[in-house]
């Protein structure tokens, strides 16, 4: 089901077919900007705000559900960003296919989902594999920041970073220049901050 109708997800979508194997940031943006990726952009607040913050630089997001990529992709085209694009994918599964080594110079994951229950952790995002996949794609000096709200996600954050020696865990500096003392500015973030819930971030770097 569509979040509004007469969405108009082209051509902000990036269309990839499954075996295409690995892409050309070039080829897709037409310049060799440095790109950064956010897995799970939701509505596409947080890719948009840093699309326009920073248009000497290039944005994917990867969003799995349908309908926020398209509204997101939408909200794209309509503020005509030419330096940032949505995929519909399994992020895991499109960056193991799709993402280049060495070729993503930031990460962003913000308010994750958290699985609350014990018998669906095995869901969580970040994992051991997908700090390996951070660790590929990743140039070197490149940033990987995690924001949740969960207490029992971020205990699991921290322990799974901590004992992933390869990346560096970092001070957490947030990625944009966001108002009322916001993190990073997702909608997740000013959902839950009307809760006055708390939030836990972590950043970690690849070694220069
Ligand atoms: C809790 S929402 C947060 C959305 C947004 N980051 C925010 O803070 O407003 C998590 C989002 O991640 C997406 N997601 C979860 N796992 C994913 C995966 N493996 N690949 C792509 N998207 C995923 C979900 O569909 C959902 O939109």
């Amino acid at each position: 089901m569509a979040l509004k109708p007469n969405l108009i997800p082209e051509p902000a979508l990036l269309l990839v077919p499954d075996d295409a194997g690995m892409l050309s940031w070039r080829d897709i943006f037409l310049n060799d900007h440095p790109v950064q990726m956010e897995i799970g952009s939701g509505k596409g607040t947080f890719l948009l705000a840093a699309a326009t913050e920073f248009p000497n630089h290039n944005f994917i997001g990867i969003e799995w559900a349908r309908a926020y990529c398209d509204f997101a992709a939408d909200r794209i085209r309509r503020h005509q960003l030419p330096n940032a694009r949505m995929v519909r994918a399994d992020a895991n599964w499109w960056i193991r296919a799709h993402v280049p080594d060495q070729s993503i110079h930031a990460l962003h994951v913000y308010f994750p989902d958290p699985w609350p229950k014990a018998r669906h952790h095995k869901r969580r995002l970040i994992q051991t594999p997908f700090l390996l996949h951070a660790l590929r794609i990743l140039v070197p000096g490149g940033i990987l920041r995690i924001v949740t709200d969960h207490a029992g996600y971020f205990e699991h954050i921290r322990t799974v970073c901590s004992e992933f020696k390869a990346l560096r865990i970092i001070d957490f500096v947030p990625p944009l220049p966001t108002a009322d003392g916001l993190l990073v500015g997702t909608n997740f973030e000013k959902k839950y901050i009307l809760q006055n819930r708390s939030f836990n971030s972590i950043a970690l770097k690849k070694p220069e």
